[in-house]
């Protein structure tokens, strides 16, 4: 027991010989991560050799995303991230970090969410007409698809195309899929296996092809009110502009900050829909009202408020960045336990937001918890789906509108029946994920077969 707050340290049972909990984490990820607070509020785990600290209480997530200089993106899963996504505001330590927030902050100003909703819009649209009556559709694919087009071409606006788009998200889709792998146990990185040459043939595509069209802009100058073209004009305090090779890996990191995340919500707030059927004919009514027959864009977002609680629900359920690290710069006590200097911590949102202490009935899909103000919701701490403290996500509103859009434009037109016959898998990479949700497609608008046969 931690001698003031009451906080409980303990340690998880189990653990493989070499590899401790990493196979658990791997193989059940959501069944592990829900049996460790009734060990504690601070648990110990072992990644490999290495042991890790899962932090279970708001209060100690509170205190280490507050405490960004003491818990810094430092130690080998940092390292290996940076290796291969570079050194993007979300991946650089503290000491690069501010100047970096600096520069990017203004480009993601409430001012400016109305332009990329109007993207989000345009690819919204163009996802959905190529979608039939009776057509199969994975969503997992669909939406990622979807999210890193949008993401894409927020940044790029112009100057990309429908080909460019794709290759480039197809190149990025390949690294992201091995960069988990490699960060967590380094050694599977450099084995001679097909799959790691594919892995460093797509990071050579990727970037020469973001650096080129990074130069086609400097050149071309001039404000396209995209997002690279405000990342170009930005300076620190100090007046400096990024080099050419921050704003690339801004730009990776955007994509895997921004691109798959706002999926995976989409993706759990659908399947959650599904299971659901009363929430369902809600949000179909809503979508009905609001969007009257339209796809979502910026004069309906303000009006569509439980499509946006069914996202807010979602994420507090299935947390997209559910486990994010960091490192303990020096010795450091938590819940009565010493950490020495360089122990990893986890900070999974995960576990906050199924603790009953302050979601009751955390298990239960309910959009309307937040409207009773019941529970301990409100808890410093206790809802961190978009992180806290000098780290807080930069893109929470562009997420959220991304998603609550989404949702409502399909609900809007589309009926989905899933064809996996009840509960999906979680697939716990970077970004926690539905490993597939296909659908078929039915048409709301379509006339029941019957009438329509006469
Ligand atoms: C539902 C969707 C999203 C979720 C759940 C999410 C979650 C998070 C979380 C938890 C962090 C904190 C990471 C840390 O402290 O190390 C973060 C950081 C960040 N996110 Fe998001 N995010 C989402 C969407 C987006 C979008 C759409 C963008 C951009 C278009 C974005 C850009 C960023 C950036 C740039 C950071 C780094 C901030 C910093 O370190 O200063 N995110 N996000």
């Amino acid at each position: 027991m931690d001698g003031g707050s009451g906080l409980r340290f303990g340690r998880a049972p189990g653990g493989w010989p070499v590899l401790g909990h990493f196979v658990a984490l791997r193989q059940r990820p959501l069944e592990f991560l829900d049996s460790l607070p009734e060990r504690g509020d601070l648990v110990e785990i072992r990644l490999g050799p290495r042991p890790a600290f899962v932090l279970c209480h708001p209060d100690l997530a509170h205190r280490v995303l507050t405490d960004f200089r003491g818990f810094d993106r430092t130690g080998p899963v940092y390292e290996k991230v940076r290796a291969a996504m570079g050194s993007g505001v979300a991946t650089v330590p503290y000491q690069d970090h501010r100047r970096q927030r600096l520069v990017m902050q203004p480009a993601f100003r409430h001012e400016h969410l109305r332009g990329y909703v109007g993207v989000m819009r345009d690819e919204i649209a163009a996802a959905m007409d190529g979608w039939s009556e009776g057509q199969v559709v994975d969503m997992v694919e669909a939406m990622f698809r979807l999210t890193t087009t949008v993401a894409l071409k927020s940044l790029f606006s112009a100057r990309i195309g429908a080909r460019e788009a794709e290759e480039l998200r197809a190149a990025f889709d390949v690294f992201l899929r091995g960069i988990y792998t490699r960060a967590a146990l380094p050694v599977a990185g450099r084995l001679p296996t097909p799959g790691n040459r594919r892995y460093a043939r797509a990071l050579i595509r990727w970037r020469g092809e973001v650096e080129r069209l990074i130069e086609d802009y400097r050149q071309a100058g001039g404000d396209r009110g995209d997002l690279m073209s405000r990342l170009l004009a930005a300076r620190d305090d100090e007046g400096r502009a990024l080099t050419a090779e921050e704003l690339s890996d801004q730009v990776a990191v955007l994509l895997l900050a921004g691109g798959e995340t706002t999926s995976a919500a989409v993706v759990w707030a659908l399947h959650l829909l599904q299971e659901h059927p009363e929430i369902l004919a809600r949000v179909h009514a809503e979508a009905d009202t609001v969007l009257a027959g339209e796809t979502a864009g910026w004069e309906h977002l303000g009006r569509l408020d439980l499509t946006a609680r069914v996202v807010r629900e979602a994420l507090r359920l299935y947390p997209p960045a559910w486990v994010v690290v960091r490192t303990a710069v020096r010795q450091t006590r938590l819940a009565g336990h010493t950490l020495a200097p360089g122990s990893m911590v986890l900070f999974s949102p995960y576990i906050l937001h199924r603790r009953a202490d302050f979601h009751p009935e955390p298990h239960r899909f309910d959009p309307d918890r937040s409207l009773s103000g019941a529970g301990g919701a409100g808890h410093r701490g206790s809802y961190l789906p978009f992180g806290g403290g000098a780290t807080k996500c930069l893109g929470e509103e562009f997420g959220v509108a991304e998603a609550t859009l989404v949702v409502a434009s399909i609900a809007a037109r589309w009926r989905l029946s899933a064809l996996s016959g009840g509960g999906v898998s979680a697939s716990a990479r970077v970004v926690l994920t539905p490993k597939a949700f296909p659908v078929r497609l039915s048409d709301r608008s379509a006339r029941p077969r019957a009438t329509a046969a006469v």
